[in-house]
């Protein structure tokens, strides 16, 4: 039975009552567009994080990264010269914590002058061109909600220096979201409430973009994805490329010591042998509490959303199945009565697939250790904790005027 002749969608219903014969059309078509089977996710939600067995993996501490840092250095250096290593940007999440209704990227972060988040990670990115005396590829995923703000602006910024040849946008995909029940939510009495796929489907859009032969073209070997929000981040950085290399992984991970056991962030470690990140709230507490011969704690490393992926080995996992994660967002909709709502509080569901699932798709993966202070400086909310405050206050921790 088609979506919109199920009696339980009554946000489909009632619109399709407003209605007149044409808009319904209009709406028909774009809800036969859409793969539904999406939704049966939802019984399945509580399963789709069904897990293996765990063990530590030990990271490639500061000490040893600082004993071997020549040796790391050239490998990396020596890779990014060659034009091996490409970046992705993943910028089309919504920030919906942050409440712009523009694309996070171009938040301002500077306090006595103007200094957006879009210009500070590729100021980070050319500390490494520079050097390298080359451009890093840079391809950038948005979703086709904030493309056009997204590229406009790189625009208007002439792309913050950036030779624009090695600035590529790609769009992912959008899923409908819906309410507890399983009812889809419309945006207009014309569209279905549509939200991006998650950060997880980054390579297989790459695709879909016909990049692959610019890929190919450009000889890329590597490809490091990172987050939009975090504002010290080092991008091609060539000593996690060369020690990623130099340990014969296919790929690494860029991770932080937790502050403490019960620090809430992911942690990477094995699953059946292979890599993977736990939850926090996956871990027992004998986990998570659980301490080396030296004191350290077993799982004492979480991830920070920047990761290399060896490409060819992206090819090879392209078609398989990502397991897709339910999640509850502030959803704006249309409501049975014809008004328009914006909740402030999460009032549904959206679909997407994660990253992080790509990490237990390698055979390894080499954790990578770095300091907080000088890498890590999240944004996902105004205030608080991982916010702007906290995130102007490192970066002038780490000497950047703002
Ligand atoms: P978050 O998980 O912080 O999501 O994204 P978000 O959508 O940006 O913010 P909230 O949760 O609504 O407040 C982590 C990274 O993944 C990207 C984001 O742009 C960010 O760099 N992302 C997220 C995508 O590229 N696409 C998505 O569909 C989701």
């Amino acid at each position: 039975m088609k979506i919109y002749e199920q009696e339980n969608q009554i946000y489909i219903k009632k619109a399709m009552e407003r209605n007149g014969s044409n808009e319904n059309e209009t709406l028909r078509q774009k809800l036969d567009e859409i793969d539904w089977s999406i939704l049966t996710n939802i019984e399945k939600k509580e399963t789709v994080n069904e897990r293996g067995v765990f063990a530590p993996l030990d990271a490639v501490e500061t000490a040893e990264i600082e004993a071997r840092k020549e040796e790391f250095q050239k490998i990396g250096m020596e890779a990014i010269r060659a034009g091996k290593v490409g970046a992705v940007l993943l910028a089309g999440g919504q920030g919906t914590r942050l409440g712009m209704d523009k694309p996070k990227g171009t938040i301002n972060i500077g306090v006595k002058k103007e200094l957006f988040l879009f210009e500070q990670l590729m100021y980070n990115l050319m500390e490494v061109t520079k050097e390298a005396g080359v451009p890093v590829p840079l391809y950038i995923m948005t979703s086709n909600i904030n493309y056009d703000d997204t590229k406009s602006f790189f625009e208007e910024h002439a792309y913050f220096g950036y030779p624009k040849e090695f600035v590529l946008f790609f769009v992912q995909e959008m899923v409908p979201a819906c309410d507890y029940e399983g009812r889809v939510y419309l945006s207009s009495d014309t569209d279905p409430a549509m939200s991006p796929n998650g950060n997880g489907g980054w390579f297989r859009s790459m695709l879909k973009a016909g990049l692959l032969e610019d890929l190919h073209r450009r000889k890329i070997e590597w490809l490091n994805v990172f987050a939009v929000d975090n504002c010290l981040q080092k991008i091609a950085d060539p000593l996690f490329v060369g020690a990623t290399i130099a340990y014969g992984r296919e790929s690494g991970a860029k991770v932080v010591r937790k502050a403490a056991p019960d620090e809430k962030v992911g942690v990477l470690c094995t699953e059946d042998g292979r890599p993977s990140i736990v939850e926090y709230y996956e871990m027992t507490e004998e986990m998570a509490t659980a301490r080396k011969e030296n004191g350290d704690l077993k799982y004492g490393f979480g991830v920070i959303l920047n990761y290399l992926f060896s490409e060819k080995k992206l090819e090879e996992i392209a078609g398989a199945h990502m397991p897709i994660h339910v999640v509850e967002k502030k959803i704006p909709y249309v409501d049975t009565e014809g008004h328009d709502v914006k909740p402030e509080e999460p009032n549904g569901y959206k679909f997407e697939t994660l990253v992080l699932d790509m990490v237990h798709m390698m055979e390894n993966c080499l954790p990578y250790e770095v300091v907080r202070e000088r890498e890590f400086a999240p944004i996902k909310n105004l205030h608080g904790v991982d916010s702007l405050d906290s995130a102007r206050e490192l970066l002038t921790g780490c000497g950047i005027e703002i």
